[in-house]
């Protein structure tokens, strides 16, 4: 008889190629899925019984600023407790690696903590301690442009020279060689924004040999925003790479409604050339206080102030009214700082996420002292609120979104599906149940209807705990050469 350490009996599977749902027994064997079979006999170590529970690939969390949180809390509860088995890291054009810095880090690598989180002058070095903490879930990184740019220019407010250039090339060719899954860039940011077109193809053209990947927080997400997608598909078209834009949205005001058009855009480029994105399930987005979007018709929260730490969880326009000044006052005194903005409208962020091609990433920030509840309830939102009680998509589709679909665009080898032979990153959950449970006015709760999670074979989460073996491994790119461990 077949052995295995632990049998999943009579779930509903989810396989994660948005395929309807098929009931099965699933055997896990060390790390991998040994077999899936209508009935399996085995003789297992742990049998569960799964009658009326859903069980799909552990989610990939495409989009995560968790580059030090991986390694200062190990245990990742926010991410475990939703599902979440592999986070990607490094986006926006901040990565924790490879970092040299000459102070504190600019706006806005601060999101990953101060200058004593960056401890990584090589990528390698960075994989190397992912590696040795085995935090609660896999982890894959991206390399930020504007990290290279501050480790290469005495000042980030200008183009890169040809001297700065060839500097951060070298950085992130070492990056490419130890894994990382491409070149991330943040271009609405200060930090990055005088970088021209040209500076981030020069560093996007050692990509496309490597199979890696670049992703981009565009240049703008509201007024310019087809010009910004122009010139994410410029880059990706010179350098001959994959284009994954992060969070696609439409912000402000002035640019809601604007979805259908954005998505027809990004719609005829695919036929050209590979253009896939991510959103979070969200009418507000949040990063560290940017005065060009302070708006009196957009509700800002504070999420945490260096000079006003009493300010965290207040409105800007209360603070405004309390000091008698401008909101855009308020905003320049409350800096360095961090924000929600609810500079979204519904509709649009349901017509991205109901777009077939639409991954799912949180975009949370588990620094935040008052995060964005995405941080602990984007993958629950997706498969509770927004599939089962919206119906904006039947549930396989939801699964996909979060599975199937990012392993395959982010080139996740083994991982993302409900296969023999694949990694067992699975979660087990109640569809009737699941739910986020974080909100705005209380962000840091894990989801209801998670009822166990395994990472890497090894079950990792259940009845709410983490349980005390970690599993989480370094995810080198598929195509990486080296050897990882
Ligand atoms: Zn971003
Ligand atoms: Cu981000």
């Amino acid at each position: 008889m077949l052995r295995c350490d632990t049998l999943i009996r009579n779930a509903t599977v989810y396989d994660g190629s948005g395929a309807a749902p098929e009931a099965a027994d699933v055997a896990i064997g060390g790390a991998k899925i040994l077999a899936i079979s209508p009935s399996l006999d085995c003789y297992a170590v742990m049998t569960i019984e799964a009658d009326g529970l859903a069980l799909a690939p552990g989610f990939i969390d495409t989009h995560t600023h968790d580059d030090t949180a991986v390694l200062r809390n190990p245990a990742m509860l926010p991410k475990i407790s939703q599902g979440v088995t592999t986070v990607v890291t490094g986006n926006c054009g901040i990565s924790a690696a490879p970092v040299r810095l000459k102070g504190e880090p600019p706006d806005p690598m601060n999101l990953l903590g101060d200058a004593s989180a960056f401890r990584f002058p090589t990528f390698a070095a960075y994989a190397a301690a992912v590696a040795e903490m085995r935090p609660a879930v896999n982890v894959a990184a991206l390399v930020g442009h504007t990290a290279l740019r501050n480790n290469n220019m005495d000042a980030l407010d200008r183009e890169a020279t040809a001297d700065e250039v060839a500097g951060m090339r070298v950085q992130l060719e070492e990056a490419l060689q130890h894994g990382a899954l491409g070149l991330s860039t943040g271009l609405a940011y200060l930090s990055a924004n005088a970088a021209t077109t040209d500076e981030v193809v020069a560093l996007a053209e050692p990509l496309a040999d490597a199979e890696a990947i670049y992703t981009t927080h565009l240049r703008s997400e509201s007024a310019a925003i087809l010009d910004a997608l122009q010139e994410a598909f410029t880059i990706g078209g010179r350098a001959r790479v994959p284009i994954v834009v992060s969070h696609l949205k439409c912000t402000g005001v002035d640019n809601w409604g604007r979805s259908t058009e954005i998505l027809t855009v990004v719609e005829t480029a695919r036929a050209a050339q590979p253009v896939v994105w991510d959103c979070y399930p969200y009418a507000a987005s949040s990063s560290t206080l940017d005065l060009r979007q302070v708006d009196p018709r957009v509700k800002i929260t504070i999420t945490w102030s260096t000079p006003h730490p009493e300010a965290a969880g207040k409105l800007l326009a209360q603070i405004a009214e309390e000091w008698n000044i401008p909101q855009l006052d308020a905003a320049r005194r409350l800096q360095p700082a961090g924000a929600i903005y609810h500079g979204m409208a519904e509709d649009d962020v349901r017509r991205i996420l109901r777009h077939p091609a639409t991954m799912i990433g949180s975009d949370g920030l588990p620094l935040d002292p008052h995060p964005h509840p995405r941080l602990w309830g984007a993958f629950p939102r997706v498969l509770g609120y927004y599939s089962r009680d919206e119906r904006l998509f039947p549930l396989e589709e939801a699964v996909h979104k979060m599975t199937g679909l990012p392993a395959l665009n982010f080139r996740l080898a083994q991982r993302g599906l409900i296969r023999e032979g694949y990694y067992a990153d699975l979660v087990l959950f109640d569809p009737i149940a699941i739910r986020d449970m974080a909100t705005f006015d209380d962000p840091a709760q894990p989801a209801a209807g998670i009822d166990r999670v395994w990472v890497n074979g090894v079950a990792s989460y259940s009845a709410g705990e983490v349980t005390e073996k970690r599993a989480g491994r370094y995810l080198p790119r598929a195509s990486t050469t080296v050897r990882s461990e």
